[in-house]
């Protein structure tokens, strides 16, 4: 699928190394130029890596921790905008998709803006403080000097359970445009999860101890919440609570529904191990050699 898309001009290979919807170059300059607030939190994963789970927990522990905000149901790319996703707005890739019809009207109502002028960008510029960020793009294509205005929290999870994710995902996908190195893509945060503005974690430890990590975040973040918001947080953010609440996605018909039916959705099972339902022995070996030759490198033991 990536072969065709290439071959149509939809993505092309960018100077740093990654394959990007060509409709990024629109926005490039943009999102290099995108100016954080030392009051931000940047959001970033591989998609698949529990990025909708730490979304709603950021969002929750900011503006929510006493489960009362009036805004609390809206989609949570509405609360807490992805930097890159006009380019999948803009790329033939995504005719499946119906552009968001909240943020066009949303856009449309504020003077001098128009949605054509990408539409997450202007939710970036627009959400209200402390603004919660998310984004699958890597640090190269960031403003240099994000770390030094913002803070950023990185999610991770096994590149096994991650290509599980992502394999189900992709069924139920009308289409997509999104594609790129797993270990390239961890690899620039990486290099800077010692950085006192950035919050590294596993999803694994999310899954095994997730009050460790809030009590962690709320050092982080200096929310300073106490034991029962962050219970609240912990309670609204759960796997069961935030399936039952409804799927994150842009509306429109972006899966096809009797797959969907299938798999189980967006929130489709949220465990750790997955994966030893999916590989045979052989691909599992052939997998553990991608992952041996690609991470030592970078001295990343994914859990
Ligand atoms: P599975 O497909 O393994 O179930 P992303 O948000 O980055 O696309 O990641 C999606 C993965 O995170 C899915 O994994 C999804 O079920 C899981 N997930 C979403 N919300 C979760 C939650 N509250 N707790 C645990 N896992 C969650």
């Amino acid at each position: 699928k990536d072969q065709k898309m290439y071959k149509q001009g939809m993505i092309r290979l960018m100077p740093d190394g990654w394959l990007y919807p060509t409709a990024f170059i629109n926005f490039a300059d943009r999102i290099y130029n995108f100016e954080f607030r030392s009051s931000d939190v940047v959001l970033m994963t591989m998609p698949k890596s529990g990025t909708t789970w730490m979304q709603e927990i950021l969002w929750t522990m900011l503006h929510n921790p006493d489960l009362d905000h009036p805004q609390a149901d809206e989609p949570i790319y509405h609360r807490a905008p992805e930097i890159s996703l006009d380019m999948m707005f803009d790329s033939k890739g995504m005719e499946g998709a119906k552009i968001d019809n909240f943020a066009r009207a949303f856009i449309e109502t504020c003077p001098g803006r128009k949605p054509e002028d990408g539409m997450s960008l202007q939710m970036c510029e627009l959400t209200a403080d402390p603004r919660v960020i998310k984004t699958h793009l890597p640090l190269s294509v960031l403003a240099p000097d994000l770390l030094d205005k913002a803070k950023v929290v990185y999610v991770a999870r096994n590149p096994k359970d991650v290509v599980v994710s992502y394999y189900y995902y992709y069924c139920m996908m009308k289409a997509f445009t999104y594609t790129g190195s797993f270990t390239n893509f961890v690899k620039l945060a990486w290099e800077k999860k010692d950085h006192p503005n950035m919050f590294f974690v596993f999803y694994e430890d999310m899954k095994e101890d997730i009050m460790a990590v809030l009590h962690k975040l709320n050092k982080f973040l200096g929310t300073n919440l106490t034991q029962q918001q962050l219970d609240n947080v912990s309670r609204h953010t759960s796997f069961s609570a935030m399936k039952s609440r409804g799927e994150p996605l842009i509306d429109g018909d972006v899966f096809n529904a009797d797959v969907r039916e299938k798999v189980g959705g967006y929130f489709r099972k949220g465990i750790i191990g997955d994966w030893k339902n999916h590989f045979t022995p052989e691909l599992e070996q052939e997998m553990n050699q991608w992952v041996e030759s690609h991470v030592p490198d970078i001295g990343i033991t994914f859990k």
